[in-house]
């Protein structure tokens, strides 16, 4: 059996911290096979049919264990889901076999116009129904659980009837899905937003939360921008040592998607990662 099939499609592969597989680090990854626990694929960047993305993927999976992120369901749309989209996904699926597949819960597309941002929703009973009934679509279609991400905000909505954390929960429940749980987008929205980050982490259910993301933000004076572009910051190590805490050593990938850095800067933030989870051990034992 090749490694690839040895440890694809199997969840128990996908330990520690892994990183997001990015266009520039390819070649390096290739030539030197670096010792990664696993990647990250930005699936939609491997939607057309040949070309240089799939090639490198293919490659790259040989070695790796995968699980695939996409920004592309549009799970809170009032649209009805991309059939094509999830077509070419699922295509994708059994092509890789990634461990997991997860993708934001928000909303990206309105009059089958797909803008590329990830929005939040207003907090409300009908977005809830709607959200579930869509991610219920989506699992029957692809015959696995996803998982959604929380994503970080600038806005909040009047209509909204429960805080954010009460409105993931919900949803996650009710439709049978998995969390990855964005530590960054907790801190950045509730720096924006003045919410209670720890009371967030507090109420989400341990037992669906199977991956956790950081990244760095940016600090634009009147609020904080998730632009993955920076190392992570003390803050949202803090808050991801909390975490740990609650939920275990969930595995925890890094985000890093503007001003992509030499590989070797994403590897000593995975160490430091790596050492809040050895710190939980040994505090633990
Ligand atoms: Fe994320």
């Amino acid at each position: 059996m090749s490694t690839r099939l040895q440890k694809n499609g199997d969840e128990s592969f996908i330990q520690g911290v892994g990183l997001g597989l990015r266009t520039p680090h390819y070649h390096f990854i290739e030539s030197t096979r670096p010792d990664v626990a696993w990647f990250e694929v930005l699936i939609d960047n491997y939607m057309q049919p040949g070309g240089s993305p799939l090639y490198h993927l293919e490659r790259i999976a040989r070695d790796y264990a995968l699980t695939f992120h996409g920004v592309g369901m549009s799970l809170g749309s009032a649209d009805p889901l991309n059939m094509d989209y999830l077509g070419i996904l699922k295509q994708r699926i059994n092509e890789f076999k990634p461990a997991w597949v997860s993708d934001h819960l928000c909303w990206s597309s309105v009059a089958g116009c797909h803008g590329h941002e990830l929005l939040p929703l207003p907090y409300t009973e009908e977005a809830v129904a709607l959200v579930i009934e869509k991610i219920r679509q989506v699992q029957d279609y692809l015959g696995q659980r996803i998982l959604i991400e929380n994503v970080s905000s600038y806005l909040t909505y009047t209509d909204s009837q429960m805080p954010e954390w009460e409105f993931l929960n919900i949803i996650a429940c009710e439709a049978d899905c998995d969390i990855l749980l964005d530590i960054n987008n907790i801190y950045v929205s509730s720096v924006n937003h003045n919410l209670d980050a720890e009371l967030y982490l507090q109420s989400v259910p341990v037992d669906r939360v199977r991956e956790m993301h950081l990244a760095g933000y940016e600090d634009a004076g009147t609020h904080l921008l998730d632009t993955h572009s920076r190392p992570v910051y003390d803050p949202v190590w803090d808050l991801y040592r909390k975490a740990l805490r609650l939920f275990g050593t969930v595995p925890t990938l890094i985000e890093w998607d503007n001003d992509i850095p030499e590989f070797d800067i994403l590897v000593a933030e995975a160490d430091k990662a790596r050492s809040c989870m050895r710190d939980l051990k040994n505090a633990v034992a």
